[in-house]
């Protein structure tokens, strides 16, 4: 498994054993419980809820090869309708060793990574990466945004300056910070950039493993996140590199002119080379024609020798031009913010279903 949730725990699963100083413990309390159940007023008690060791006795938590010793029962807790002391004492433990035995056997959910890369500039990677994000925050889903950009357009665009920034990604891919100490609560949660992010590659460059450095840093908050969208500078450095590594899969936004669409060979073999050295799994989710303006027979036909040329492989959502995409940035805000109602928000909550259908997290 690529990422590991924080909140797994780190110990082996816990052996009950007679000896055990836990069992001990129950022994205890179960000794000590008559007298509390006497305490308490009849009430109260048929008011605690039954505990889950109860609801499924065959699910119990334990793995212990000799079975959970019998509690004395206590008059008091018979045949009256009573929990018994073991119920209303022990679930608090035996809860915890259930959510401890719980979790090493789930699989942990990880968040599906997708990256949004172009090495053209000003092709609407960094609109795509937050309106996108932002569409699927809306669906319900939790989404993390990285600004894998020194530009920190990404960052900029949630109202946040980079050059104010003190902590950013740089001190993640350069300095191992964990990336939780730098991840900032907007529209959608974002590891923000800073314009010290451009002397990244270079002080990255003499790094063993400077490939991964910043998937690495996302198994730390992968349990937490349905989706994590990485917005790339228009290169491809070593951080676009980390960022084609760390993803699952890649959507590749392409305005749609000719010169636009000459980069897209370039683009593919770099992945290829990618999948062969470092991330066999990535893949393209698609290809998506942004600033399409549908009036000029040039656009029509720049998207047909798209899909003459790749297929399936082109989304069937399309982001055409409108003025609010400029606008919402300057304000700090998505387009699904800033004009909640336009079509502009709707082309990036289409695009959101159509990557869904493909296959939620
Ligand atoms: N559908 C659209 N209609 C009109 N303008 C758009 C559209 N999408 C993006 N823009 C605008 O085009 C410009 C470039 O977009 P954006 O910054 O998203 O591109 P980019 O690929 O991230 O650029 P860079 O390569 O510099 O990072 C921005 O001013 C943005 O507001
Ligand atoms: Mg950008």
């Amino acid at each position: 498994m690529g990422f590991l949730s924080r909140k797994k725990p780190k110990s082996a699963p816990v052996e009950i054993q007679e000896e055990h100083p836990i069992v001990d413990e129950l022994h205890e309390m179960e000794q000590a419980v008559p007298e509390r159940v006497a305490e308490q007023p009849r009430t109260e008690i048929e008011d605690i809820p039954q505990p889950a060791v109860d609801e499924e006795p065959e699910e119990a938590p334990l793995n212990a090869a000799e079975p959970e010793p019998e509690p004395e029962e206590s008059p008091e807790a018979e045949g009256d309708g009573r929990m018994k002391a073991i119920d209303l004492i022990a679930p608090t433990r035996l809860d915890f060793l259930a959510e401890k035995e719980t979790a090493e056997r789930e699989p942990v959910k990880t968040a599906e990574v997708i990256a949004f890369a172009n090495q053209k500039g000003g092709v609407a990677k960094t609109t795509t990466t937050l309106n996108l994000a932002v569409a699927f925050a809306e669906s319900g889903y939790r989404v993390l945004c990285i600004d894998l950009d020194p530009q920190g357009n990404l960052t900029m665009s949630q109202g946040i300056d980079p050059d104010k920034v003190e902590r950013s990604l740089y001190d993640v891919l350069v300095n191992d910070m964990p990336i939780s100490e730098i991840i900032v609560k907007r529209e959608i949660d974002i590891a923000v950039a800073s314009i010290d992010l451009a002397g990244a590659e270079i002080a990255m460059s003499t790094k063993i493993g400077r490939e991964r450095s910043l998937e690495k840093a996302l198994k730390e908050v992968a349990g937490d996140y349905d989706f994590v969208c990485i917005d790339t500078p228009p290169s491809l450095g070593l951080l676009t590199i980390n960022a084609l590594t760390a993803a699952n899969k890649v959507i590749v936004p392409v305005q749609c002119e000719y010169l636009s669409m000459r980069g897209l060979v370039q683009l593919q073999n770099t992945l290829r080379m990618i999948q062969e050295n470092l991330n066999p799994d990535v893949k393209i989710e698609g290809i998506l024609p942004t600033m399409l303006d549908s009036r000029t027979i040039h656009a029509k036909e720049a998207v047909e020798i798209l899909e003459e040329n790749f297929g399936d492989l082109v989304f069937q959502s399309r982001i055409k031009k409108a003025i609010k995409f400029a606008e919402a940035p300057v304000k700090g805000a998505s387009v699904l913010k800033y004009d909640s109602a336009s079509s502009a928000a709707n082309y990036y909550r289409d695009l959101a279903k159509e990557v869904l259908s493909h296959g939620s997290p």
